[in-house]
């Protein structure tokens, strides 16, 4: 059988990456900490931020609120090859370069540890967490569900 992404519960996340004049960011639902100091994602071939993950070996984690559906469906419905998704949202550069959400639950500056290859389409990027930037106090994650997009 399939998995559907909301059989199991996976809260949202924007991704983002900058690499020599380029951003780009994509909504990440397959996302989970990896004991204390580590974060792991799950992205597919189709992403362009991907590509930027890999070259700047580096990339920002903001975790979405309960009321920021709209911003998940920025990132995660167009490619950053058309679209910069970044216009109109606050955004800061974080140390290694990429770029954070200013609103958002909480922001991770990370740098990446270990590339897996799951299949041709999908790669696992663990990343190691450089800098909490912020947490806020009791956030309501956004929790995926698939008929909101
Ligand atoms: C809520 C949500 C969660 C998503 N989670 C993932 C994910 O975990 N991995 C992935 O490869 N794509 C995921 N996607 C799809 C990407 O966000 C989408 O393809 C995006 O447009 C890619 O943007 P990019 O080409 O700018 O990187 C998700 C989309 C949505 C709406």
């Amino acid at each position: 059988m399939k998995l559907r992404d909301d059989m199991l519960t996976h809260g949202v996340n924007i991704v983002t990456a900058y690499h020599e004049g380029r951003r780009a960011g994509l909504a990440v639902a397959w996302a989970t900490q990896v004991g204390t100091e580590r974060v792991l994602l799950c992205i597919g071939s189709h992403s362009a931020t991907r590509q930027l993950i890999l070259e700047s070996k580096a990339f920002g984690l903001s975790v979405l609120r309960a009321d920021q559906l709209e911003v998940s469906r920025t990132f995660g419905t167009r490619s950053s090859r058309d679209v910069d998704k970044f216009e109109g949202v606050a955004h800061h550069t974080a140390k290694t370069g990429s770029p954070l959400l200013d609103d958002c639950g909480a922001a991770f500056d990370c740098v990446v540890a270990n590339v897996y290859d799951v299949d041709d389409w999908l790669k696992i990027i663990v990343g190691r967490i450089v800098a909490a930037e912020f947490v806020r106090e009791n956030y309501e994650p956004l929790i995926y569900r698939s008929d909101d997009y």
